[in-house]
């Protein structure tokens, strides 16, 4: 029995760009053959070589400790992660080269250099250990993309609490369960943050979260937008005040490399948060070897990644992953349309941004709004691109190579998930030739597998379940206070092997194809099919920007597919439309295809990191009401909106 089966006829291949590969630090499909085998032949040597570009207090020498479920990694080594993204650079004389480009919504901008960014950490150290913040303490960070929230991190690092970074679009709710969940006892948060040229009010958010949270003894305010806000006296201090006279000597401490570092907060598209664990030594060397490599950094590039620190994205490519390649990261406050609709490729072209990292969900979003915005912008600087967070639909990639890249620019499509810290496969792109809607190859030291449901390996172009059978340094350690969640979630499926929750197929030339979460396969006639796949077949059509697939109960079928359409911003709606896209499906992949029904929608209802919530799409299209949780929902009216929609 096939266990997912791929519909998809996807064919194109780009080379990488010989001028690219020219001056890339893995220049060949050999040269990436060659160290791939080496890194899974001899694990523990390769990732003691990588681990050895990094400053360690004391070397370790146990590599890789594998109990399955339990990874250890580096176990007696000591280091410090902010002093490998900070001092290490300083001390070896690149202190003033820049480290963030900062660009505030309202439009101002500021530089940080090495220098600069590492006496603002140090003394933010202090000021946390002033405030009684000690080891091991959990502290919550909730604020907008200002500098001083990669410096709160990056502070917790340093002294060894371990911070859990809280997407400022939660709500009080979502604040106090993490809080709770997490035993936080200091909250960083600020004032508001601009959003679309409005004020989110995050202290206000904060205090009604704490209503329920005795045990946080402080919180830290940073003022950005200036509104209103109530301090509690004995708990609220001011950002400035804490920083008030402050020294910028700080020596970082030596922290054993399983020292915990960070929790962050997963929901996925089903099921409550859990609070993923990550430790301070793989993480690091995870993190800082896949920036290397993947995103090819050089000493001159101009790096922006335009996730949020909220999400893992945010953490390893904003902050950890680049910072410890001494790399310039750019980092943008606001939304992608505000003012304008280019205000992207405004900031691409002013800061001359070389490597432009983002999300299909935006990507999809860019090509509803139309080329022009793009096209009024000066991209040449551009040489490098990426997306991460969901299957890219190969004509969105298309799109992005040639509207964004100039069809010059080579695109990595990362494949990873905040449990695995870091990327674990993608191109490199000097090396690996890219299929638009593949994340092609594993990254070093990866070894992923495609099984079926009784656990044998599925063959070329069989869909099945991906899990990875070998530790890696980055990987989750844990399910911050569940263990058993930890066990059951992703150890169980198939004993000793990590299951991602993903299915995918692997093509005849060992190309991974990631089909989406298992929970979204449909099943019509007979066959089970991966919503990507279908909502790929729908994107190839001119008229549409953004399409989610789902099934709904059919008497005849089975499942009936019900196709959710976002239309480009210039076509009209129309009942022949829906008709062509309905045949246009059957045609492109079968029959068995074609969608009982299309519906339009200005937009389908995503999480707050920009995946389609395809669960809801399912219930509301069996006629019922969403009865799941909906707290993860990005905009709640979105589903309003499309009860209202009819056949
Ligand atoms: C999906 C984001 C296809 C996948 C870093 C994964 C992808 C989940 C890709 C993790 C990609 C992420 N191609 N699917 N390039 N990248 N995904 O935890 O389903 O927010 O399991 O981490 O996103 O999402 P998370």
């Amino acid at each position: 029995m096939t266990t997912i089966k791929s519909v998809s006829k996807e064919s194109r291949v780009f080379d990488p760009p010989a001028a690219f590969a020219e001056r890339a630090r893995v220049g060949s499909r050999a040269r990436y053959d060659e160290l791939y085998r080496r890194s899974v032949e001899d694990p523990e040597g390769f990732w003691a070589e990588q681990a050895r570009e990094l400053h360690w207090f004391r070397e370790p020498t146990t590599i890789r400790q594998w109990d399955p479920p339990f990874a250890k990694w580096f176990e007696d080594g000591t280091t410090n992660l902010a002093y490998n993204c900070l001092d290490r650079h300083v001390a070896e004389g690149r202190g003033d080269k820049t480290a963030f480009i900062w660009e505030g919504e309202p439009g101002e901008t500021l530089t940080l250099s090495y220098a600069e960014l590492t006496r603002e950490v140090r003394r933010f150290a202090n000021a946390l250990l002033g405030a009684g913040v000690a080891q091991g303490d959990r502290v919550v960070i909730y604020m907008g993309m200002v500098p001083e929230a990669a410096i709160a991190m990056l502070a917790c690092a340093r002294i060894g609490a371990v911070h859990s970074v809280i997407f400022g679009g939660f709500a009080a709710d979502a604040v106090r369960d993490r809080i709770l969940d997490a035993g936080a006892t200091t909250v960083i948060t600020q004032d508001g943050a601009w959003r679309r040229g409005k004020v989110v009010e995050l202290k206000a958010q904060v205090d009604k979260a704490l209503e329920s949270c005795p045990e946080v003894a402080r919180t830290i305010v940073l003022r950005r937008t200036g509104n209103e806000i109530t301090m509690a006296v004995g708990r609220d201090l001011e950002w400035a005040d804490v920083l008030e006279g402050v020294s910028d000597e700080h020596e970082a401490p030596a922290l054993a490399a399983e020292h915990p570092l960070f929790i962050l907060y997963t929901s996925g598209t089903t099921g409550t948060p859990k609070g993923v664990l990550h430790t301070t030594g793989g993480y690091m060397v995870g993190t800082y070897v896949t920036s290397k490599y993947v995103f090819d950094l050089r000493d001159d590039d101009v790096y922006w990644c335009t996730a949020d620190v909220g999400w893992i994205t945010g953490h390893s490519y904003i902050v950890y992953g680049p910072l410890a390649n001494g790399a310039t990261v750019v980092m943008y406050e606001g939304a992608p349309n505000h003012p304008g609709l280019d205000r992207f490729w405004e900031i691409v072209a002013k800061h001359r941004v070389t490597i432009f990292y983002t999300a299909p969900t935006a990507i999809r979003a860019f090509i509803k709004w139309g080329d022009e915005h793009p096209g009024k912008h000066d991209l040449g600087s551009l040489r490098l691109l990426g997306t991460v967070g969901e299957p890219i639909n190969p004509e969105a990639w298309i799109w992005y190579r040639r509207v964004i890249g100039g069809d010059r620019c080579p695109i990595i499509d990362t494949w990873w998930q905040t449990e695995t810290g870091g990327i674990m496969m993608s191109p490199l792109p000097g090396a690996i030739a890219a299929k638009p809607g593949s994340c092609t190859l594993p990254f070093f030291g990866v070894s992923p597998k495609i099984l079926r449901e009784d656990g044998s390996e599925a063959g070329p172009n069989e869909g099945g379940y991906l899990v990875i059978d070998q530790p890696w340094p980055s990987m989750l350690r844990t399910v911050w206070g569940n263990e058993e969640r930890f066990r059951k979630g992703y150890f169980s499926r198939f004993p000793g092997k990590y299951f991602t929750g993903d299915g995918a197929r692997r093509d005849e030339d060992g190309y991974f194809w990631v089909m989406g979460r298992v929970d979204d396969v449909v099943n019509v006639s007979g066959h089970r099919l991966g919503t990507a796949e279908l909502e790929s077949a729908l994107v190839a059509h001119p008229a549409v920007a953004e399409a989610a697939v789902v099934a709904r109960p059919d008497e005849l079928t089975g499942q009936a597919l019900v196709a959710f359409v976002t239309l480009k911003g210039t076509v009209t709606p129309s009942a022949e439309l829906k008709k062509a896209l309905a045949d246009h499906v059957g045609e492109e992949i079968g029959k068995f295809a074609r969608p009982a029904s299309v519906r339009f929608a200005d937009a389908v209802p995503k999480t707050r990191s920009g995946k389609i919530m395809r669960r809801l799409l399912a219930e509301l299209a069996a006629g019922k009401e969403p009865a799941g949780d909906v707290t993860t929902l990005e905009d709640i009216s979105v589903l309003a909106k499309l009860r209202g929609e009819d056949e």
